[in-house]
């Protein structure tokens, strides 16, 4: 594990919590290895309360034997770790590779402090090469999805709108039961703006770009992890 960047990155940020903490919990595969550091913090006396932002992590934290909460009963955490499909400028990111961005953002949003856990294959100049993922209501789906190409067009998108699959060629639904729609803009030079406009189309739940959020980011590269202040 210890030459993992995945695993270095969430190392590093384990010096972010504190016993007493409210925490939201990540998804992926980097977020995955922050669950089992904070599972065995927990098993060696750490007291935190967590939100998961997927049924994957809850499942893994539950397993760890970490306490878990919603955002019902504590609605504002001190501290979320996660990871990201790509970080910009300004710690700008592009996050849903695993369909979990609608509970990440609301999680995140409720937090006093996002931190970001990364890899540093993800840190980019200019963020839009990973294709931008946008949760939408199944109801419509065929209308929002052509608001959402003009919007790309608009914005001088290089590729398309693809509705996510599962392996079995069926289609996936996220855990708040909606459909995903990959968006392959190749460069999104306006972030602040395309989330603005995705926004204001009916039928998007939510969208993978986190403008704003994130405060931090532990990225781990060849020479260590780099940390990065918004
Ligand atoms: C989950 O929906 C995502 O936002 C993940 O946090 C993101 O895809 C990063 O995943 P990895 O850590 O597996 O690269």
């Amino acid at each position: 594990m210890s030459d993992d960047p995945k695993w270095l990155a969430a190392k590093a940020a384990m010096v972010e919590v504190q016993s007493g903490m409210r925490l939201g919990l990540g998804t992926g595969s980097t977020a995955k290895h922050f669950v089992d550091l904070v599972g065995a913090a927990v098993a060696g006396g750490l007291d935190v309360i967590c939100v998961p932002t997927s049924e994957k992590t809850a499942e893994q934290a539950r397993s760890l034997g970490i306490r878990l909460t919603d955002l019902e009963t504590t609605p504002e955490l001190d501290l979320t770790v996660d990871g990201a499909d790509e970080l910009g400028p300004g710690l700008a990111l592009i996050k849903g590779g695993g369909g979990a961005l609608l509970r990440e953002k609301i999680v995140a949003a409720a937090s006093k402090r996002m931190v970001v856990i990364a890899d540093a294959s993800k840190r980019v100049e200019t963020l839009g090469r990973f294709p931008l993922p946008v949760e939408v209501n199944h109801f419509g789906i065929g209308a929002t999805s052509a608001a959402i190409v003009r919007l790309m067009h608009d914005f001088g998108a290089e590729g398309d709108l693809r509705r996510r699959l599962k392996a079995d060629g069926t289609p996936f639904v996220t855990d708040g039961g909606h459909a995903i729609l990959d968006a392959f803009f190749g460069r999104i030079p306006r972030p602040e703006a395309v989330a603005k406009a995705l926004a204001d189309i009916p039928g998007v739940v939510e969208h993978g770009l986190f403008i704003g959020l994130c405060k931090r980011a532990y990225v781990a590269g060849a020479a260590g992890v780099d940390v990065l202040d918004g």
